[in-house]
């Protein structure tokens, strides 16, 4: 069976945690790992109020406004330059070690590969292109055109569209639980990357298709 697979971005194919050592040097390692954490809820969180609110944005902004909590949270005052710096970071980050190989076995099985965020596709396309992995993908694919995030239903029914494909033949990967509850409860197959030992599944009773922990798992769960 070839699958339409649609790749989640930010923590599944790119490593956010790689401003770690950009915010240790800013802020000292003991404040870092956990301002990381609330850098990254916030931002998450601000998209799920977003889509309730009907109030969209560009992802950045989410992260931006993000950003700015955590320095209120943690009361540490970041100039300007300092946070321009790390959104920037954010805009060029790397992928996992696993990536360009599980990738490149999928493309070669003859399934076709999206990527697909709710990062513009303007910032997606930058952060793969700089990743030397965009070649992998018939396409990015983006929430900004439905103005809505992720795990609406609108944003998979749109990403289906998009991509021509059927529910049935169709997989979320990510590593983020919101998005794999998500695309599985829209009714499409999907792979949790459960990237650390320590992440958890909700409990919500909705299992992972199946469950895998790099990329170059997934080919031989499909
Ligand atoms: C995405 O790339 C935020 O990881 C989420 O859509």
């Amino acid at each position: 069976m070839k699958y339409t697979l649609a790749f989640d971005v930010y923590g599944t194919l790119i490593n956010t945690s790689a401003v770690l050592t950009s915010l240790e040097k800013l802020i000292g390692k003991d404040a870092a790992k956990p301002f990381m954490d609330t850098w990254r809820d916030k931002q998450l969180e601000y998209s799920f109020r977003r889509g309730l609110m009907d109030k969209y944005t560009d992802f950045s902004i989410c992260t931006d406004n993000a950003l700015s909590y955590a320095c209120k949270k943690f009361a540490i005052d970041l100039s300007c330059e300092q946070k321009e710096a790390l959104l920037n970071e954010y805009k060029v980050l790397p992928v996992f070690d696993d990536v360009a190989n599980g990738l490149e076995e999928l493309k070669n099985a003859g399934h076709r590969l999206f990527a697909f965020s709710n990062g513009s596709k303007e910032a997606v396309t930058k952060l793969l292109t700089t990743a030397t992995i965009i070649h992998y993908f018939e396409a990015v694919i983006s929430v900004e055109n439905v103005e809505m995030f992720k795990p609406s239903p609108i944003v998979y029914d749109y990403f289906l569209e998009t991509a021509n494909a059927k529910k049935e033949e169709s997989w979320l990967i990510s590593s983020n639980n919101f998005d794999v509850i998500g695309s599985k409860m829209f009714g499409m197959h999907s792979a949790w990357v459960q990237r650390t030992p320590d992440a958890i599944m909700d409990p919500w009773g909705i299992e992972p298709t199946t469950v895998i922990h790099k990329l170059t798992d997934l080919a031989k769960n499909l």
